[in-house]
């Protein structure tokens, strides 16, 4: 147990040994070497931030015995202000009552991650709070890394096409209609970002381009914050959020955030990962992945500018009936004009009304819907998308306290006479150059959130996207790998 471990006279001599840890950064340039390795457990003594993330400098002159604060574990001492300070060791970062520590300020620093039974590694990005890599392995026990992304993690923020590579998407994912919603009788205005008709993702600075602080960290676990100040991006009320990404036993990667505003404020925020299954192994497409999603009985019809019109239909007898598990392939080409005006593919919201294990008779109340914290770890008692690719052998299943999925299938990811394409991460089979490239419908974004747009749509959609004092917001996804044959048996873990 660490606990033992530490006592009084450690903690000198663990503030340099940080230090060492933090010098040891993986280069770029070794991650390239090593194509399709996944960064190895041995450079992960918890994370590796180039001194600046984890660097504990506590400035504390006479030193305290570690003691339980709160049911953990803080060491602590007196500070230069004559004032006792405590921080929980357990993380690498001092806690706010540290006041000499250093923050964490580069914000496109990796961190790496493991579980504890090394069954899933995974890369985060202060910058958007992003996941730049993420390891499981395949049906043959090979590691591969199954989102897209950039190698160069500045990347992230200069790329001029911006596809929103694995970033928290917010203060409001997806669009909203002219930029245009309605609280109370006041109406609020937001940035047109999207070909000056609609607001996409929370405006022109959401928080996919915002640099999140690091909460908390530890050796399977990081806590992003973002504090959002009153009237950006045209919202009011200051916004503080939390994203916690935790890497457990079993392949899982769990996904928490919430946040809170001190004024009434639209609040939709999800995880924007572009997947593929077979980190374009063996086929560079998403059409043969198979994917079900059980209980997505209906779906939101969009206009021709991915607009939501109103209507809900059901997905019975229409290319959004995955309610069977069957390829994207299989419904393809009746996706003409899906996602969008001469568009094939999806980029589609498909709503579930009765996710398992979650009622919505709350919503029906003449009071506010409950807070969402309330319900935390409420979730869909059963796996509501499944998704895996009979190649690699690698399937996803996600639970989730959401009740819609936004599908993207990378549609237009690649237009090399419009905005252009992109470099496949080295993982991905690239080389840093145009040569190899993320192809159209070579990829898919999946969204666990509410039903896009329903700050527009609150009273004939019954939904409630307003949070402020008292109510506070909250999201919960839980994402499993495992391994399927060829058929999508399950082959156990
Ligand atoms: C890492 O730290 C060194 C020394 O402090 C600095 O020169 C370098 O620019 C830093 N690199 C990054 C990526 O922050
Ligand atoms: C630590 O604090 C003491 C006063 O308590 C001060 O004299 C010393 O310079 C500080 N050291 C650093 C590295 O800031
Ligand atoms: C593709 O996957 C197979 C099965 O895991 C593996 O043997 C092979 O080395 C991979 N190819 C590349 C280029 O990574
Ligand atoms: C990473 O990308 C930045 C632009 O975002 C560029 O200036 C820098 O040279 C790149 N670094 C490497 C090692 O390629
Ligand atoms: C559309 O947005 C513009 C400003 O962005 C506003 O002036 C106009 O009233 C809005 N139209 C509707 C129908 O809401
Ligand atoms: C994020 O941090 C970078 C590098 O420190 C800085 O250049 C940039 O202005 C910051 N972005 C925002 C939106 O604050
Ligand atoms: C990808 O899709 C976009 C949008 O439909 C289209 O403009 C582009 O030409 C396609 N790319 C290729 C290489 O066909």
């Amino acid at each position: 147990m660490r606990a033992r471990l530490l006592t009084a006279p450690f903690l000198p001599l663990l503030l340099p040994l940080l230090s060492v840890v933090s010098s040891s950064t993986v280069p770029l340039a070794a991650a390239a070497a090593a194509a399709a390795d996944p960064p190895s457990s041995k450079e992960i003594p918890g994370f590796v931030n180039n001194g600046t993330v984890g660097s504990l400098v506590c400035n504390l002159s006479k030193l305290i015995k570690p003691h339980r604060v709160g049911g953990v574990v803080a060491v602590g001492g007196v500070g230069g202000d004559g004032q006792k300070h405590f921080f929980n060791y357990q993380s690498t970062i001092a806690g706010l009552d540290c006041p000499e520590s250093k923050p964490p300020t580069y914000p496109f620093n990796e961190i790496h991650l493991a579980s504890k039974d090394d069954s899933i590694r995974a890369t985060f990005v202060p910058y958007g709070a992003l996941i730049s890599q993420l390891w499981v392995k395949d049906r043959y026990g090979n590691w591969r890394d199954l989102v897209l992304g950039f190698d160069n993690t500045t990347n992230y923020a200069t790329d001029g096409i911006h596809p929103n590579f694995g970033p928290i998407v917010g203060r409001y994912a997806n669009r909203i209609r002219n930029g245009t919603f309605t609280y109370q009788g006041r109406t609020y205005h937001t940035p047109l970002n999207e070909n000056g008709l609609d607001t996409l993702h929370g405006g022109l600075v959401g928080y996919d381009r915002s640099n999140f602080t690091v909460k908390s960290l530890d050796s399977d676990s990081v806590t992003f914050e973002i504090r959002d100040p009153d009237g950006n991006q045209g919202f009011p009320g200051n916004v503080v959020a939390n994203v916690k990404y935790s890497l457990g036993s079993g392949s899982v990667w769990e996904i928490e955030m919430e946040a809170e505003s001190d004024s009434f404020t639209p609040l939709m925020l999800s995880s924007h990962v572009y997947w593929n299954l077979e980190a374009y192994n063996e086929t560079s497409t998403i059409l043969d992945h198979v994917l079900e999603m059980k209980y997505a009985d209906k779906y939101v019809e969009t206009d021709s500018i991915l607009i939501p019109t109103g209507k809900l239909p059901e997905v019975q007898g229409t290319p959004f009936d995955f309610r069977k598990a069957k390829s994207f392939r299989s419904l393809f080409d009746r996706t003409e004009g899906v996602c969008g005006y001469g568009c094939k593919g999806w980029d589609s919201c498909f709503v579930m009304s009765h996710p398992p294990g979650l009622t919505q008779q709350d919503e029906d109340d003449d009071d506010r819907q409950p807070s969402s914290r309330d319900l935390q770890n409420r979730m869909t008692s059963k796996p509501v998308l499944e998704m895996h690719s009979p190649k690699s052998g690698i399937k996803l299943s996600v639970q989730t306290d959401q009740p819609a999925i936004q599908i993207y299938t990378c549609d237009g990811i690649s237009s090399p006479k419009g905005k252009g394409s992109l470099p496949r991460k080295r993982s991905h089979g690239g080389d840093g150059s145009l040569s190899k490239i993320y192809e159209n419908h070579s990829c898919v974004v999946i969204e666990m959130e509410d039903y896009i747009d329903g700050i527009n749509h609150q009273q004939e959609w019954n939904r409630d996207q307003f949070y402020g004092p008292g109510r506070p917001y909250s999201w919960r996804s839980v994402y499993t790998f495992s391994n399927v044959d060829e058929q999508g048996r399950d082959l156990g873990v």
